[in-house]
């Protein structure tokens, strides 16, 4: 066998090595992808907060009396009740550079809860509280939209939260 065969039995065809190095440019690309959104464009997971039972929630814990409550100078909480067809409490008003922490659970079936123009997106699951937290530092109206098919209803299933200037807040809320 001389060195020429050798090379030819054993060396990468051009072609393979082509698809190699696409291949590795594309996992290059795809972590490079995930760490800009994680790092540069505050990409967030919900983490599993607590675990309820889906069955009781309108009887017992902070979900039987949904709502936004003031935890701090600038900082509030909101326990959101996420079911067929709509977000109790359906709008959510605060002061422009109020921090909130949002926990969300259904008791029916599986929803979305997406706040338009954040990073605010969790998946909603029966027996799960999701919770993230965001600070709204823009005065605006803020669209919250379902974006799991959810029934007949779901594409009505909408709420807001509207930011307004500290000023003029009163209240929590409806
Ligand atoms: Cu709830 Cu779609």
């Amino acid at each position: 066998m001389t060195a020429t065969d050798n090379q030819e039995t054993m060396g990468i065809d051009p072609y393979e090595k082509n698809w190699i190095r696409f291949a590795v440019t594309l996992l290059v690309v795809f972590m490079a992808a995930v760490t800009v959104a994680g790092f540069a464009l505050g990409y967030q997971v919900p983490n599993k907060e607590a675990r309820v039972d889906p069955t009781e929630i309108v009887n017992e814990g902070p979900f039987a009396t949904p709502g936004v409550r003031q935890i701090g100078d600038n900082q509030f909480e909101a326990y959101i009740v996420a079911r067929q067809f709509v977000f109790d409490p359906n709008t959510i008003t605060l002061p422009a550079g109020a921090t909130i922490d949002i926990y969300v659970t259904s008791p029916d079936l599986q929803h979305g809860f997406k706040i338009t123009d954040t990073n605010v997106n969790m998946q909603i699951v029966p027996g799960q509280v999701s919770k993230l937290t965001y600070t709204f530092d823009q005065v605006g109206e803020y669209p919250v939209i379902c974006h799991e098919y959810c029934g007949l209803g779901h594409a009505a299933m909408a709420g807001t939260v509207l930011v307004v200037a500290p000023g003029e807040f009163e209240g929590g809320s409806e």
